[in-house]
């Protein structure tokens, strides 16, 4: 007989983005000739740039011809990619990451969830609430979660810290010791940002009490304002606490391409049970060799070409045109007197709803009578309740329109 991992029968439904789709297509269906425009997950809509898809084109022709055809590749990622990313994304920053410590791979989701395998199932892990739901997900999957509690929404292991309004969304340090602390900033789902001063605390802590820090990056260039963190590497003594999670999906809309990387510092440590220092670098090497083939050449030849001077500044144009999208979204919400977060060095705006309103409630009226799609801010953390998510990722025309329409609402009948 065939003993299942009962751990899954502990998660919550389904993936909360797969939940949404269903609904918005099960509305669609009944509902053939009504537009409805999709805000929900933040996912690109821009083409990709010319320079990547010129990098690409020729690297399908390197693979066709004897001379230069590639078979498996480094599981590490190729040397010209991660040479790129020490140059690039750290070293233009006074940061010094090494080749070693880059692991090129196909996505953020991907590594932030894979990244569990390398740690024990007693770890106590700390997620900021709302989180993005991989996070947690993955911890339940692989049985640190404890049992799911309906009365508050919540996993019993899990420490939960808020991030709401009330406290500028900024994680309180936990009152019990954790060992693994997932961060996300700029944050998905509420788009605010940490600066160097509160990020310095979690890099104090995790060194006080020996646990690491997953960093989840992707939306760093987002960043429009000066003196926010781009890597959590800009904190002194970050390398020996944390591991940093980056992606090219929404970076260089690189969603359906798949193309990511983790940057694990040679510093960084994790304990046996009798207290001996073992390499994260090494397990996690270790961890890739054994399940993971690499990202294909032609995909790493994509990646390259966005560090080209080119290349910069097609993949800004889309950044910029997105944090527009964002403006759009604010500026549409708050006249008429909807409080908004985020969506200045984030891709995404966290719309508070007005008092009362429960998000799923909003979600389907939003859907019903105004045909836009966004995401619930429950089905991010119970502490999402009474939030809104909307991407700024849609396209111009889309974004307006679905703005305009909210505008013409009649909020009464909510
Ligand atoms: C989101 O909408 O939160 C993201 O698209 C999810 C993801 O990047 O996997």
């Amino acid at each position: 007989m065939i003993n299942i991992n009962e751990n899954f029968l502990n998660l919550q439904d389904s993936y909360l983005f797969s939940t949404i789709a269903k609904k918005v297509s099960e509305y669609q269906q009944k509902n053939p000739d009504k537009k409805i425009i999709k805000l929900g997950i933040g996912d690109v809509t821009l083409p990709v740039v010319d320079e990547v898809r010129t990098a690409m084109k020729q690297a399908v022709d390197e693979m066709g011809k004897k001379e230069t055809f590639k078979g498996y590749g480094p599981e590490q990622g190729y040397d010209f990619l991660r040479e790129k990313i020490v140059e690039c994304e750290y070293k233009n920053r006074g940061i010094t990451i090494e080749k070693d410590e880059i692991f090129v791979s196909d996505g953020a989701k991907c590594d932030t969830g894979n990244i569990g395998d390398i740690f024990s199932a007693e770890n106590r892990v700390a997620i900021t609430d709302p989180v993005y739901p991989v996070y947690l997900d993955t911890n339940v999957m692989a049985g640190r979660s404890g049992l799911y509690k309906e009365s508050d929404g919540k996993y019993s292991n899990i420490v939960y810290m808020p991030c709401t309004a009330e406290n500028n969304f900024e994680p309180e340090l936990p009152s019990e010791k954790v060992d693994i602390i997932y961060l996300c900033f700029p944050n998905n789902p509420t788009g605010t940002i940490l600066n160097k001063n509160q990020l310095k605390k979690w890099v104090e802590y995790a060194k006080e009490n020996k646990s690491i820090i997953l960093y989840d990056a992707a939306y760093e260039a987002f960043i429009t304002e000066n003196e926010i963190p781009h890597s959590i590497y800009e904190i002194e003594g970050a390398k020996e606490v944390a591991i940093e999670f980056k992606s090219y999906s929404k970076t260089a809309g690189f969603t359906g391409i798949r193309c990511g990387y983790v940057v694990v510092p040679k510093e960084l440590k994790g304990y046996t049970k009798q207290g001996e220092e073992v390499s994260i670098n090494k397990l996690w090497n270790r961890r890739q060799c054994t399940k993971f083939n690499g990202v294909s050449y032609i995909t790493q030849k994509g990646a390259e070409a966005i560090y080209s001077e080119e290349g910069q500044k097609q993949i800004k144009a889309n950044i910029q045109y997105y944090l527009e999208n964002a403006k759009i979204i604010v500026e549409g919400l708050n006249s008429i007197g909807l409080k908004t977060y985020g969506g200045v060095n984030a891709p995404y705006v966290w719309l508070k709803l007005p008092e009362g309103v429960k998000s799923w409630e909003f979600f389907d009226k939003l859907l019903e009578e105004v045909g836009v799609v966004g995401t619930p801010g429950v089905g991010f953390g119970p502490s999402g309740e009474g939030y809104f998510r909307l991407t700024a990722f849609g396209n111009r025309e889309n974004t307006i329109e679905a703005i305009e329409r909210i505008k013409k609402w009649d909020f009464s009948k909510k």
